[in-house]
């Protein structure tokens, strides 16, 4: 292999860059041409390559967002999108990807492999950390702490009004950011997709705070939570417990941008090496991962359609720590 592209997809997370230049120097330490290929699928059908060398990455390992730019496209969902992009990939003599993104993306990239033949190595960029075949994800660690902040915050004014705040974070169709910010936050109560908490348990549980006579109180729900949004979920507590002055706080894509902490760094940077020498090593449809401070290689199909499991004992740490 003489020529990689490398590009990111789906939403966006804080040390993506990192990853990106991680990919563009490692091809270059190894002797290889690369192509950044702008907003993802998008870019490749529509041939947006790029050449970079390693001045293209100087300066970007602390940069937020990605300087590949994102998208998802419906595009690439299609046989006809897949074929432009194939034929654009092979005009510009593309012979391996890397891929920077979530399930959507490695699903993408696994069709279009089975299709056309290129390989591609995945790095797990989400700040959702929801992919299985890696302990964290880039991204992660960064919106967790952003969050954090914002939850610091929000304390602050519900202690001094005696408020109760229903806080949602991102996270899609996972808890795995609402968990560490309901126990790193002191939150009274987290709601996430994973444990079916009914809104009745919500009720009791902040009934029970309320009666002990704490004042102010924070409940963290996650935007998947399968008891509805966070607007529901508050509304139904201040029907049963009119005493309660509550307010709602969306935190949003704040928790998608900013400098990536030194953890997101480190991975994306190990990542993107890893991809890299993964392609070179003739793999494919693998996503590179760190599970128990290993490297490890998880095809695709398992990143996509096994669950990562929810600690349980995180849920329970939350009850304890709110009594
Ligand atoms: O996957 C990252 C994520 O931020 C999710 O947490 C959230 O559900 C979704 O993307 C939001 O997507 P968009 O930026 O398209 O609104």
């Amino acid at each position: 292999m003489k020529r990689i592209g490398v590009f990111t997809s789906g939403g966006d997370a804080p040390g993506m860059n990192a990853c990106v230049r991680a990919v563009v120097r490692a091809a270059v330490y190894h002797g290889l041409e690369v192509y950044g290929i702008m907003r993802g699928y998008s870019g490749m059908i529509k041939g947006e390559f790029v050449r970079m060398d390693s001045a293209s990455v100087a300066n970007t390992v602390q940069r937020g967002g990605t300087i590949l730019k994102s998208a998802r496209s419906q595009k690439f969902m299609t046989k006809e999108g897949r074929q432009q992009a194939f034929d654009q990939l092979s005009h510009a003599g593309i012979e391996g990807l890397v891929a920077i993104g979530g399930n959507g993306t490695f699903t993408g990239a696994s069709i279009f492999e089975q299709e056309f033949g290129i390989p591609t190595v995945g790095a797990p960029g989400t700040i959702d950390n929801d992919l299985y075949g890696t302990d964290y994800t880039i991204g992660y660690d960064t919106a967790v702490n952003t969050a954090l902040e914002a939850i610091d915050k929000i304390r602050d004014t519900a202690d001094s009004h005696d408020r109760c705040f229903f806080v949602e974070v991102m996270g899609r169709d996972s808890g795995y950011i609402a968990i560490p910010c309901a126990i790193g936050g002191g939150a009274e109560i987290v709601m996430v997709p994973e444990t079916a908490m009914s809104v009745e348990a919500v009720i009791e549980t902040l009934q029970n705070s309320y009666s002990r006579h704490k004042t102010s109180f924070i409940v963290i729900v996650a935007e998947g939570e399968e008891e509805g949004n966070v607007h529901n979920v508050a509304r139904r507590v201040k029907a049963a417990l009119p005493q309660l002055d509550t307010r709602v706080t969306i935190v949003g894509h704040i928790q998608r941008g900013g400098s990536p902490t030194a953890s997101d760094r480190l991975l994306a940077s190990q990542l993107g090496i890893a991809a890299v020498e993964g392609l070179m090593n003739g793999m494919k449809n693998v996503m590179a991962g760190i599970v128990d401070r290993k490297l490890m290689y998880t095809p695709f199909d398992d990143t996509i359609h096994k669950r990562k499991v929810i600690n349980q004992s995180f849920m329970r740490m939350v009850e304890i720590l709110s009594v």
